[in-house]
């Protein structure tokens, strides 16, 4: 098996996120922060190091600024939704996920305004152009940090400075680059950070969080028991019992911390030079073979290790299906839930096959790939 859809989630995960999240459902998964016996105290210190983890990836100054979600669709909900009112307007991209573009959508509906700036091409956008967008009411620029199709580096750094010096919030949405490229939010002007646990993080799935700087005013979408103080009826307002209510996932977030400790350790440096280095074979791999259509920026450097391709003019769902099935090789076909970002790049109306690197992926299995690329791409042109 070659499993190249990372972008979707890293399969598999390294062994100490199996471990941890075993000993933790076996040795002491009882509910944090509301009993005061042996197991729900230990249960409340991992999750406490799991946040402490992520603030060392980040360069967070206070862990307790970090909110679990479910992953990074509820982070940006939160942000979004918690953030922005009616008169209010926001900034954003043509390359973002659904996640940013339909919560921005529904808050239309109640006058919250919305500039939805276009990429080029190779799905880059121009800080120049996002200034060109910038009103009065500009409350909150939100763009990803790389591309989910195309992969494509956005200068978070310089965007960050032109949110800082407008006085506008600025919220990042790294779900295909954190745990592989440097996120410093306090050097970068990042005022939210949503992440997410299962891809580049190497945790489980049912995980991510929202990092909220010190005094933003973010209303809560959910309210309920936090364990802390339980005699009122108004939801507490500190961080981060006021956006996490109910009972959290445990398990999860220590498989989370888990594979955030792996990062740490190995470091992202290295993890990023060899994802680079297997994206730099695919690429040199495939670009001149006959019949593929490569999308996406020329510039490796300058691109998450995610190759979006078409194979002349066939299908790209059949085309993931025989990758599958004939040469069990997993990728991601059709839409990526990205629609704009397709109409952008122009692959709205066919989709595209996306192989996505991730950190067990050896030079064998790139290899194979080209390979399997190579012999699909001859029958086509046969045909
Ligand atoms: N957002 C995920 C992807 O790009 C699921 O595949």
């Amino acid at each position: 098996m070659i499993y190249l859809d990372n972008a979707a989630t890293t399969f598999k995960k390294p062994e100490i996120v199996y471990e941890k999240m075993t000993e933790c459902m076996r040795e002491y998964c009882a509910n944090p922060g509301r009993a005061g016996h042996k197991l729900a105290i230990r249960a409340g210190r991992e999750i406490y190091q799991a946040r402490e983890n992520l603030a060392k990836l980040f360069n967070i100054e206070n862990p307790m600024n970090i909110i679990f979600t479910q992953n990074a669709t509820e982070a940006l909900n939160l942000a979004i939704k918690g953030l922005l009112k009616s008169g209010d307007h926001v900034i954003t991209t043509t390359m973002e996920h659904n996640s940013v573009l339909r919560p921005i959508k529904t808050l239309e509906k109640i006058g919250v305004e919305n500039t939805i700036v276009k990429c080029d091409k190779e799905g880059f956008i121009k800080t120049q152009d996002i200034k060109k967008a910038i009103k009065e009411n500009t409350k909150l620029i939100v763009t990803t940090h790389a591309s989910n199709i195309t992969g494509s580096i956005f200068d978070i750094k310089e965007i960050g400075k032109l949110a800082k010096e407008n006085n506008i919030l600025y919220l990042v949405d790294s779900a295909q680059t954190a745990g592989i490229y440097d996120i410093d939010v306090g050097r970068m002007n990042i005022d939210m950070l949503a992440f997410t646990g299962h891809k580049s993080l190497l945790g489980p799935q049912g995980t991510g969080g929202l990092y909220i700087k010190e005094g933003i005013k973010v209303n809560s979408l959910i309210e309920g028991g936090t364990g802390s103080k339980s005699h009122e009826l108004d939801q507490p307002d500190i961080l981060p019992d006021k956006y996490e209510s109910g009972t959290p996932n445990t398990p999860g977030i220590v498989g989370l911390s888990a594979g955030v400790q792996y990062i740490l350790d190995k470091g992202i440096e290295k993890i990023r030079q060899e994802e680079e280095e297997l994206l730099k074979i695919f690429i040199d791999g495939i670009k001149d073979v006959k019949g593929v259509i490569l999308y996406g920026p020329k510039d490796i450097s300058k691109r998450a290790p995610v190759i979006l391709l078409n194979i002349g003019s066939e299908d790209s769902s059949e085309i993931s299906y025989i990758l599958d099935n004939v040469f069990d090789i997993q990728t991601r076909s059709g839409l990526h839930c990205a629609p704009l970002a397709h109409d952008t790049i122009g692959t709205l109306e066919r989709g595209a096959i996306r192989f996505s690197i991730g950190p067990f992926n050896t030079k064998d299995d790139i290899i194979k790939t080209i390979d399997a690329i190579k012999q699909i791409a001859k029958e086509v042109n046969d045909n």
